[in-house]
């Protein structure tokens, strides 16, 4: 999967030697590539991030066949380590909760807990919010540890090109890699993929759609002890720098589907958006709909739409359209609408779950596994639209993955002043299609 990118594409973002100043060379002593650290077979797991998903991915991570523990946990909050160790260990989760072995002095809190956590293990899962992606996912490969890390992999630029230099290297240091873009690991994207990809049963593909429109997400409040640091870090849905806006966070997804059938990524993009029902001042700065066409190098559109309006017709999917018919995840149709195959799904296994067994089966047996590319890859194309629909130009994908604008804040302290600050009533600056400037 990895290799089929159009190198040409990026090549000139991936030469750095270094990343972010560090030196990616591996630590002194260890093993490159290798599974375990002290010499027995027991495969040491920190978690980084440890919200809804990192309790997720955690416990698939202890429910893989190979012999996995979790040794150490890092959030930047200690009601988010306790919520979710008291969630692994709980009476109900009695397959894996003896698998949990994180003493009290492993458990860190803050923002550069993340150093320690990754060192005492083999394999770290990061799923922070994704702004902490590009810093961790760097930090991992620098320790030389296998990841398993959630989508998206940034949200600006120079994020990406951090994580695609951490993917070079982390495949030099023959290190596994696998993305949370589930699809991947979905057996009804797989089985269609053969089917479209490798039988051509819709011929050439010539357009493209796809969605994700539902009612939107959790709000957090502002609590009147909170700095703007610790506000934003709580209510991350709503802050660019952490969380991409929906069309990356969410619609990743769907845009990566199309990435992946098309084997490469958009070069232009042209898009429109705003916010129609998300008023209030809990809504940060992001936006409520987004539609951008992006165009293939081969002259392919795809049309995406993202919106998070409650009341509206809720759609997540992607459509293939090609000179001989039609296909959706897990259906074929022919061009008169005639169903030409259709994928039946009683016996497939979780994808997330499939994530981890890949993941270790890929450890313990030295097979390739790196998605890391890809993931960067896809992630950009969320934020090449998002570019375009807040600044409602047409753009190049070289400009845009070329962007020097870094959403980031200079520093990360509870009492750092984060790039978008809100006015004096509580309002926060929304991009102005026309005015914003995105590259
Ligand atoms: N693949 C999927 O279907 C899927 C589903 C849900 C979430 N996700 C992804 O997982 C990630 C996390 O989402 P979530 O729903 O679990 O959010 P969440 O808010 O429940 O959890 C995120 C956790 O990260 C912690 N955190 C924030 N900054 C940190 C830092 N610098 N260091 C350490 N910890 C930090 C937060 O305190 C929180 O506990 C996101 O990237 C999201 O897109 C993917």
């Amino acid at each position: 999967m990895t290799d089929n990118f159009k190198r040409r594409d990026f090549i000139k973002t991936t030469a750095a030697a270094t990343v972010g100043g560090l030196s990616l060379a591996g630590l002194p002593g260890q093993a490159q590539g290798s599974y375990y650290v002290d010499g027995n077979d027991q495969i040491k797991v920190a978690l980084i991030g440890c919200g809804g998903r990192g309790t997720g991915a955690a416990f698939q991570a202890l429910s893989v066949k190979e012999n996995v523990v979790l040794v150490a946990m890092a959030d930047a909050f200690k009601d988010r380590i306790d919520g979710c160790y008291s969630s692994l260990t709980s009476e109900k989760n009695v397959k894996i909760k003896d698998k949990v072995k994180v003493a009290p002095e492993n458990k860190f809190v803050g923002f550069d807990g993340y150093k320690k956590a990754i060192a005492l293990a083999d394999v770290v899962i990061l799923t922070t919010p994704p702004g902490f992606r590009p810093i961790h996912f760097e930090e991992a490969v620098r320790q030389g540890k296998h990841v398993f890390m959630e989508k998206p992999v940034a949200t600006d630029a120079p994020g990406i090109r951090r994580v695609l230099a951490a993917a070079e290297e982390s495949k030099k240091k023959n290190l596994k890699v696998v993305v949370g873009l589930q699809r991947h690991y979905q057996t009804s994207y797989l089985e269609t993929y053969k089917r479209v990809i490798d039988q051509k049963m819709i011929g050439d593909i010539v357009a493209a759609r796809c969605y994700w429109n539902n009612d939107g997400v959790w709000v957090k409040k502002r609590e009147s002890q909170m700095t703007e640091m610790e506000y934003q870090m709580r209510n991350w849905y709503y802050f660019v720098w952490l969380c991409g806006d929906h069309i990356c966070e969410q619609h990743i997804h769907n845009i990566d589907v199309v990435n992946w059938f098309k084997n490469g990524h958009p070069t232009e993009a042209v898009g429109m958006g705003g916010r129609e029902v998300r008023k209030g001042k809990e809504y940060g700065e992001i936006f409520d709909h987004h539609y951008v066409e992006f165009k293939y190098d081969d002259g392919m559109i795809l049309s995406s739409q993202c919106r998070h309006q409650p009341g509206t017709v809720s759609d997540v999917s992607e459509h293939l359209i090609g000179t001989k018919g039609r296909a959706t995840e897990g259906k074929i149709f022919d061009l008169q609408g005639k169903s030409l195959w259709r994928h039946r799904d009683t016996e497939d296994k979780n994808p997330y779950q499939v994530e981890h067994d890949v993941l270790f089966d890929c450890i313990v047996n030295n097979k390739p596994v790196n998605d890391a590319e890809w993931g960067a890859m896809s992630t950009m194309t969320s934020i090449f639209g998002r570019m375009a629909t807040y600044s409602g130009q047409k753009l190049k994908w070289d400009d845009a993955i070329n962007s020097n604008i870094s959403l980031m804040p200079d520093a990360f302290t509870w009492d750092t002043l984060p790039k978008t600050l809100p006015d004096a009533d509580g309002f926060y600056p929304i991009p102005v299609p026309g005015k914003a400037k995105v590259i």
